[in-house]
């Protein structure tokens, strides 16, 4: 193994809390949080020597990255080590969301599983179906080309991504606006950044357009969804089903949510597999090292002068 990987692997699972960045900010060259801890203005008040703040993390909505700019901070994500893992998984949701996966295992540990029943536990069909996907970037993408396997059309919404038909190679999916995919689309599958415009993206008038027969997943950030609004539309039934990943006030649930038997709740897992978190750990250091050696580092999402 090369040496920069066998350092990762060490490392990994060892982020800096909240508390050790605000013990270590002053004097640091480099930073590597994780997802879940913030930097704000405040703490990059503090950061004397600060060069870099490496995310271990596709998404950097934990980051001021506005604050980090006029501090002179690179901050840089890993993106595209995470694609696959994170599609996958994404489908790991939809299907066991849709076939009754988590009831199907409770039934056989409860003993409740007595023999094969003709109507026990249905769940639906994907072929033919149609996945609208909000957001196509590169997890966006990565998700809609899987739906060819499934025999299903992909409908997208994206502002940034045109208005042509884009050509995933198996499949092409059609752009759309926001309102009709959410009243087409019979799963609708969340991969947009958390930013300003798509915080509560999709809130009780988006829900209210949904298909009573169509099914929520969100593997991207949870703040997108407005939770409360989706516990009460899934009580109501006025939606079939969600998957979620991703919390609003992650870790902690919305109240109602662990209620109801229409939902299936994962613990942030999207990019959760030995090689793709070893790849993530690898991609920060491989930022901070350039920044180190005087260099623009590779995934920089801000801009500095000079
Ligand atoms: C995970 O959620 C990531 O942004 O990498």
């Amino acid at each position: 193994m090369d040496p920069l990987l066998g350092q990762c692997e060490l490392e990994l699972g060892a982020g800096l809390t909240s508390e050790q960045v605000q013990q270590a900010i002053a004097g640091v060259s480099a930073l590597v949080p994780l997802l879940t801890v913030r930097i704000d203005q405040a703490l990059l008040d503090q950061a004397n020597q600060l060069k870099v703040i490496a995310n271990v993390a596709v998404g950097y909505d934990n980051i001021d990255v506005t604050a980090a700019t006029a501090h002179g901070v690179w901050v840089t994500n890993t993106p595209g080590v995470l694609t696959e893992a994170t599609a996958d998984f994404t489908w790991a949701m939809i299907l066991a969301l849709i076939r009754r996966v988590i009831e199907g295992h409770r039934m056989m540990l409860a003993g409740a599983y007595h023999g094969w029943e003709h109507t026990m536990l249905l769940g639906v069909d994907l072929a033919g179906k149609l996945l609208g996907i909000v957001g196509l970037g590169q997890i966006g993408r990565a998700v809609a080309r899987r739906a060819a396997g499934f025999g299903m059309q992909v409908v997208f919404y994206d502002p940034s991504a045109g208005e042509e038909e884009v050509d995933l190679g198996l499949i092409h999916a059609r752009p759309v606006s926001l309102n009709e995919l959410l009243g087409s689309a019979d799963i609708v599958s969340l991969h947009t950044p958390l930013g300003p415009s798509t915080h509560h993206l999709i809130d009780a008038s988006s829900l209210a357009l949904m298909k009573p027969e169509a099914y929520l997943i969100n593997t991207s950030r949870g703040p997108v969804v407005d939770e409360a609004a989706l516990v009460e539309h899934l009580r109501r039934r006025r939606i079939a089903g969600a998957a979620l990943d991703v919390y609003e006030q992650e870790p902690r649930i919305a109240p109602g949510l662990d209620q109801l038997d229409n939902v299936l709740l994962q613990p942030h897992l999207g990019s959760a597999t030995r090689e793709t978190r070893l790849r993530m750990a690898r991609t920060a250091a491989e930022n901070v090292l350039a920044v180190l050696q005087g260099r623009r580092p590779p995934n920089a999402v801000n801009d500095l002068p000079g």
